[in-house]
């Protein structure tokens, strides 16, 4: 996707602002989604101890609709995969959440293999993925999708 940098210009600037960001690029097709009641998942690498750039200017641009009307009894599903550590990120979305009345539903895993020195692709983790799957399922059921 094409996403540009929050320019910090204030146009949307919840109160009294339009709530609508003057950019027009790919993040016109995300901002929709957090008009309906859908669960959110966001699937990401831990990159140095944080969330990948990509999804950290995605969330910068969501600045224009960071309100309770948007992000409220909401669920939100982060899966991240790491070597070393993932704390940053699950605490990251832990405060947003509680903070805007949504839950937050994290699951992580650990792709690399510390006594061999070698990374395991995501594959070699079925049980994980079985566990992401039936976590999908049941929030998704619990949200009302089928
Ligand atoms: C630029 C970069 C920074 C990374 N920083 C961290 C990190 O701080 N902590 C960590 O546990 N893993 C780190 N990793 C490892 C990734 O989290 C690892 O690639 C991921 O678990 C594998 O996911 P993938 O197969 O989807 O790429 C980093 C990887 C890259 C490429």
């Amino acid at each position: 996707m094409n996403i540009a940098h929050c320019r910090s210009c204030g146009a949307c600037g919840l109160e009294g602002g339009t709530g609508v960001c003057v950019i027009r690029d790919d993040m016109q097709d995300v901002y929709p989604a957090f008009s309906e009641p859908h669960v959110v998942v966001l699937a990401a690498p831990m990159f140095w101890g944080y969330m990948t750039s990509q999804l950290k200017t995605l969330f910068d641009r969501l600045e224009a609709i960071a309100s309770p009307k948007h992000f409220g009894g909401r669920d939100f599903i982060l899966l991240v995969t790491y070597r070393h550590y993932y704390g940053s990120m699950v605490e990251w979305l832990g405060r947003i959440t509680s903070a805007f009345g949504s839950r937050l539903h994290a699951m992580t895993c650990q792709t690399y293999d510390q006594d061999a020195d070698r990374d395991v692709p995501i594959a070699n983790f079925p049980g994980r993925l079985h566990e992401a799957f039936e976590l999908g399922r049941r929030v998704g059921a619990a949200s009302g999708g089928v």
